[in-house]
C-alpha cells in the first residue's frame, strides 16, 4: 500500500510549518556551490506545496530566509534573493491554477525593492484564492516578531487603545505576524538538525516536532507523507493526561 493511502484524511494537520534545511550541505556533497542547493530546493518547494494542497492542508509555512541569513556571504544572499523573486514571479500562475494564496511574514523592510514589488504583485494576484495558504517566512525570526509585538502593544497602551489589565494570550497572538493563521500542529525540520532556530517560538508551543535526516533538496511528497503518518500516530495531550484524552474521544 502506498504511504499516501495510509494517511487518515480526517486527521491531516491543518497547519504544517517546515524548516527547509540542508541545501548548502547537499550541494557541497556534490562538489557544487551552495546556490546550486538552493536552486534544487525550489523543486522540493513545488512538490511539497502541491502535496500539501492535494491533502487538504490549509496552511503551509516555509522558513525561506531568516533574519540571521542576512549575515551569510553577499554572493549567497544576493543569489537567494534573486531565486526567491524569480520563483515567486514564475509560480504565480500555478498558485492561481491551484487556488493557493501567498502570504509573507518577516521584516519585509529589509528586502531589496525588486523583491518587495514582486511579493506585493503575488499577494494581489493570489488574494482571492481560498485553498491552501502558503506562508513564506522571509527575513523572519521569532525574536524579531516578539519584540515588534511588544513595541506595538506598548504603543497601544500609551495611546489608551489597550488596557494592560485586559492583555491575555489571545491579545499577544493578535499582535504577531501570524495573527491570521492558526498555530502549526506539525513542524518538520530536514537535514538532521534538532533545533527550532528562532522559528515560530510562540506558535509552536503545542506542535508535534518531526526531524528527518533527508536534506531539503531530496525532500518530496513521500517524505511529507512519512511525517504526517508519524504525526497521526502521536497522542496530542495539550498538558492533559492520556486517560482524559481517551475519555474526551469516547464522549464525543
Ligand atoms: C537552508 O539550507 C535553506 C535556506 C536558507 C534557503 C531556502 C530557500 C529555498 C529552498 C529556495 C526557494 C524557496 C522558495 C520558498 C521559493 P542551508 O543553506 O542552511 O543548508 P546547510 O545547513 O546545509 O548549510
Amino acid at each position: 500500500m502506498s504511504l499516501r493511502a495510509l494517511i487518515d484524511n480526517e486527521r491531516v494537520p491543518k497547519h504544517i510549518a517546515i524548516i527547509m534545511d540542508g541545501n548548502g550541505r547537499w550541494a557541497q556533497e556534490q562538489g557544487q556551490d551552495r546556490l546550486f542547493g538552493h536552486f534544487h530546493g525550489v523543486a522540493s518547494v513545488r512538490d511539497i506545496v502541491e502535496g500539501s494542497a492535494e491533502l487538504g492542508v490549509k496552511y503551509l509555512t516555509l522558513y525561506a530566509f531568516s533574519t540571521e541569513n542576512w549575515d551569510r556571504p553577499e554572493q549567497e544572499v544576493t543569489g537567494l534573493m534573486e531565486l526567491l523573486v524569480e520563483t515567486i514571479r514564475k509560480e504565480v500562475p500555478i498558485l492561481n491554477k491551484n487556488n493557493i494564496r501567498l502570504h509573507v511574514i518577516g521584516e519585509l523592510g529589509m528586502l531589496p525593492d525588486h523583491a518587495t514589488i514582486a511579493l506585493q504583485e503575488a499577494f494581489d494576484l493570489t488574494a482571492q484564492n481560498t485553498g491552501l495558504n502558503l506562508v513564506l517566512a522571509l527575513s523572519y525570526s521569532s525574536r524579531w516578531e516578539l519584540v515588534s509585538a511588544v513595541k506595538k502593544i506598548a504603543e497601544d497602551v500609551k495611546t489608551d487603545k489597550l488596557d494592560p489589565s485586559a492583555i491575555t494570550q489571545d491579545t499577544l497572538q493578535q499582535y504577531l505576524s501570524t495573527s491570521e493563521f492558526p498555530d502549526p500542529e506539525l513542524m518538520i525540520r530536514t537535514s538532521g538538525e534538532y533545533r527550532i532556530s528562532n522559528f515560530l517560538l510562540y506558535q509552536l508551543a503545542y506542535a508535534e516536532l518531526y526531524f528527518t535526516q533527508t536534506r531539503w533538496p531530496d525532500f518530496r511528497k513521500e517524505n511529507l507523507y512519512e511525517a504526517i503518518l508519524d504525526f497521526q500516530k502521536r497522542e496530542r495531550r495539550f498538558g492533559k493526561t492520556s486517560s482524559q484524552i481517551i475519555e474526551g474521544l469516547t464522549n464525543n
